[in-house]
């Protein structure tokens, strides 16, 4: 689990800082502030690896570069291995290695460690299978350090060279899958609960039948069954399908080779799960940004019976923070927002650990402040609202003046239903009165 993380010259803003709950932690913030570039750290922290130095077909996860190569750049964190002991760390980046100073040897282990990338590409590390230990003062090579997956590797299987051989560390979700459900065992279960359990309780999805996508195409492809459709290629599903699709894979391909790799060790599976996931719902309709937080956490507890799970997650959809009120805890979850800020010499990105307020609703939250919108409306009819407030303020208003904003929240498409209407409907007919 990570429990601290502090940055400083390092990323978009001049230092940052986060404790983190050991259970949900949300991170909010606008376009391009380091929601995305905190997972890669908290990923390293956790892992000793930049995603993209373990896969370089990535085109994200690249290792932090210092901000002012003049000065000192830090990465302190700390670490809580699977038997309970703290692990605190300070990394200096050392410019002419081009990278960050740690100790030789990994002397805790983080427990399994899950990243799912904003662009469908994920990380895993795994306690049983990426741990190593110092050999002769140095780490080894032969070991593989992570398992790195591009987009397209979740689906096709990934190749990584392995003691100096091309080894093929995973079979992809498309093969892999077809052999879980042709085997009808326990994987085929899962396969079923953990899609069920993400695609939340309103939506039945079922794998269905294997299908053939050409007369030219061997494979045999996994099909879904969707309320609309029955027997939908896997890869023909829609991008909120196939997203939903590959977590359950890497869900559950990380927890069974875990399984596998703990019980040839002679070892008990690990009780420590971190799961990273940016933009947690990218592609989801609103009906599944509501449950994939309480979806996420309960496959986890599912497949790691007995585990600890903590979810770091970014996010810019405010149905997520919604549901997130009802199990939020300040002891065990926390929340950052991340707001661009004046400092002494210009805009920097700030991050605060805010105080969880409930706020009831999605529209709520637009206008809190993780997404800090005026109003939850489009920009014509927040312009038209002020302008109509600024004239109910005023003591004389000209006839001509109120008609022409009457006509501006019109043209906003503002419903006789929205609240303000009324009111304004009100003051305009007795204007009218006043004036005839
Ligand atoms: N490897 C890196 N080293 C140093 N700084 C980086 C690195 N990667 C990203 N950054 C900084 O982070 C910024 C991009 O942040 P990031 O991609 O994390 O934004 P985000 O908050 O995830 O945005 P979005 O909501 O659009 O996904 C860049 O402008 C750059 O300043
Ligand atoms: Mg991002």
């Amino acid at each position: 689990m990570l429990e601290y993380l502090k940055l400083k010259n390092v990323g978009p803003a001049p230092e940052l800082e986060m404790r983190f709950g050991p259970r949900l932690n949300l991170i909010t913030g606008d376009n391009g502030l380091g929601k995305s570039f905190l997972l890669d750290v908290a990923w390293w922290a956790l892992t000793r690896r930049w995603p993209q130095e373990v896969n370089a077909s990535l085109t994200s996860g690249f290792a932090a570069r210092p901000t002012n190569r003049r000065e000192q750049a830090t990465i302190d964190y700390r670490v809580t291995g699977k038997d309970g002991k703290r692990l605190d760390r300070s990394s200096r980046y050392q410019p002419r290695e081009e990278a960050w100073s740690l100790p030789p040897g990994r002397p805790h282990s983080p427990g399994l460690v899950l990243y799912a990338h904003a662009d469908g590409g994920f990380s895993v590390w795994d306690p049983a299978r990426n741990y190593w230990r110092t050999r002769a003062g140095a780490d080894p090579h032969d070991h593989v350090p992570a398992y790195v997956f591009s987009p397209s590797e979740v689906w096709n299987g990934l190749d990584m060279h392995v003691g100096g051989r091309p080894t093929r560390v995973c079979n992809g979700l498309l093969s892999d899958w077809a052999a879980w459900l042709r085997e009808r065992g326990v994987e085929a279960e899962w396969v079923r609960a953990v899609l069920g359990a993400l695609a939340g309780p309103d939506d039945a999805i079922e794998p269905g039948p294997m299908v053939r996508l050409s007369i030219n195409d061997a494979r045999d492809i996994p099909s879904l069954n969707m309320p609309y459709a029955d027997a939908v290629p896997i890869l023909y599903a829609s991008s909120g399908v196939r997203r939903v699709a590959a977590l359950a894979y890497m869900l559950i391909w990380s927890f069974r080779e875990h399984g596998i790799a703990a019980a040839q060790l002679g070892e008990e599976p690990t009780k420590q799960v971190v799961l990273l996931v940016d933009g947690v719902e990218s592609h989801l309709h609103p009906r599944w940004q509501r449950s994939i937080i309480d979806s996420l956490l309960a496959v986890a507890d599912r497949l790691h019976a007995g585990a600890s799970t903590q979810l770091l997650t970014a996010t810019h959809s405010p149905l997520v923070l919604a549901s997130a009120e009802p199990r939020f805890d300040a002891e065990q979850d926390a929340w950052f927002d991340i707001d661009l800020e004046r400092d002494g010499s210009g805009m920097a990105p700030r991050l605060r650990h805010r105080t969880f307020v409930r706020q009831g609703t999605a529209s709520n939250w637009l206008t809190s402040e993780a997404f800090d919108l005026k109003q939850p409306r489009s920009r014509q009819a927040e312009a038209a609202i002020e302008a109509a407030k600024a004239l109910l303020m005023q003591t004389e208003v000209p006839l001509d003046q109120a008609r022409g904003v009457d006509a501006d929240l019109r043209r906003a498409c503002l419903p006789d239903t929205e609240p303000f209407m009324g009111r304004w409907a009100c003051f305009l007919e007795e204007l009218e009165a006043r004036s005839a």
